[in-house]
């Protein structure tokens, strides 16, 4: 027999419905990943690292020259300044920096503060380390954080806040308020937070990302993950990054260093040269506010209400006023009969609170979304 560590953790919603959208030929605004081509320039500096050699074991901390763009690049954008010798680490996606970093801070009986709904991979990493998840409902429609219940929740026992901006699976973002709220609570305890922040540069509408490193007091106490994926079109290439101050960091490197050692090294050496034009990243907000306002359009007259959606690559559909099906239930007989694949939100909580909203990606070639908003039209 063998005793399971995850006893409740099935296969991942993602590939479920993915995998429902290809039996039934359904469009597929499932999963989070980009139907855009990733920039040529960015594949012909991969294979022109590749071709010069690059090609064995990078530094365990990452390649040197990536890390000092990153830090300029934090530096200029948030006013933080980071020392990329002993602040930075490369990781391969920012699903392996979260594990990493919940693994070197969490002990048994720790408790972890997770807001839902909630990205699905941090609470098993929690409870795999033996921590307690203490979860915290965001209020729709704006997804917002009531900070005095987060105060209450909080006890000796506390390690860790994990918090997600731009917000995945809701499309809300922090304010500036929300971080000094955060500050206030932290201050002058030892909880950590762990800083979700592969959708920083996804924000629509003017405004801009708050990053926890925009507030030292927070800094200090931060581990800042994000990810290339999001920001390059390159989901399928796992690259991210994580910032953290020395002493985090020292420890977040004993354990990177036995889950992966080191991350793909032509890869960091094509990223850093590419980062170094700060267009690359910085036409984004601009790019996905044109593919939400698409979507949004294309939606406008069907029974579907539009939540807000201020950042990340995701919309809410609410279809309260369609059905009273199960969000689960509605969310595959949508794939089945209507041809078009989302997620139910549901999932991302633990008690699996329906509020009959799916989530649908939008990071698609306008043809998908003009074919996904005609067959949603239909009902
Ligand atoms: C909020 C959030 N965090 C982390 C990740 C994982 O990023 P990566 O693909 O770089 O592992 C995702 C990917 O969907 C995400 O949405």
């Amino acid at each position: 027999m063998v005793h399971s560590k995850l006893p409740n953790i099935g296969v991942s919603i993602f590939s479920v419905m993915s995998q429902l959208a290809n039996e039934h030929n359904a469009i597929n605004l499932s999963q989070g990943f980009p139907d855009f081509q990733v920039s040529g320039k960015l594949i012909d500096l991969v294979s022109k690292y590749m071709r010069d050699g690059h090609n064995q074991y990078a530094p365990m901390q990452g390649v040197m020259k990536l890390r000092e763009v990153i830090a300029e690049k934090t530096g200029a954008l948030y006013s933080h300044k980071v020392d990329p010798e002993k602040e930075i680490t490369i990781t391969s996606g920012a699903t392996q920096a979260l594990f990493t970093a919940i693994s070197a801070f969490v002990n048994e009986d720790d408790e972890v503060i997770v807001f839902e709904p909630a990205y699905d991979s941090y609470v098993p990493v929690i409870k795999l380390n033996g921590g307690r998840p203490v979860y915290v409902q965001l209020k729709p429609p704006y997804y917002e954080i009531d900070w005095s219940e987060v105060q209450k929740l909080i006890t000796a026992r506390t390690k860790m806040i994990i918090i997600n901006t731009p917000h995945n699976p809701t499309g809300s973002i922090f304010t500036a308020h929300d971080l000094e709220k955060l500050e206030k609570i932290t201050n002058g305890s030892n909880i950590l937070v762990l800083s979700d922040e592969v959708y920083e540069h996804i924000l629509f509408d003017g405004y801009e990302h708050q990053s926890v490193a925009r507030f030292p007091k927070l800094a200090e106490k931060s581990i800042i993950i994000s990810s290339f994926g999001k920001t390059f079109h390159a989901t399928g290439w796992k690259m991210g990054y994580c910032i953290a101050p020395e002493n985090l960091t020292h420890e977040f490197r004993k354990i990177h260093q036995f889950v992966v050692y080191a991350a793909n090294t032509p890869v960091q050496y094509a990223i850093a040269e590419f980062l170094e034009d700060e267009k690359n990243y910085k036409q984004l907000n601009a790019f996905y506010q044109e593919k939400r306002d698409t979507f949004v359009n294309l939606m406008k007259g069907s029974k579907f209400k539009v939540r807000p959606s201020q950042g990340t690559y995701f919309q809410l559909l609410d279809y309260s006023g369609i059905t009273d099906e199960k969000d689960t239930d509605f969310a595959e007989r949508l794939t089945k009969e209507i041809g078009v694949a989302s997620i139910p939100v549901s999932v991302f909580y633990h008690e699996k609170i329906d509020h009959k909203v799916l989530r649908f990606c939008f990071a698609k070639s306008n043809e998908t979304l003009e074919a996904a908003a005609e067959k949603l039209h239909k009902l």
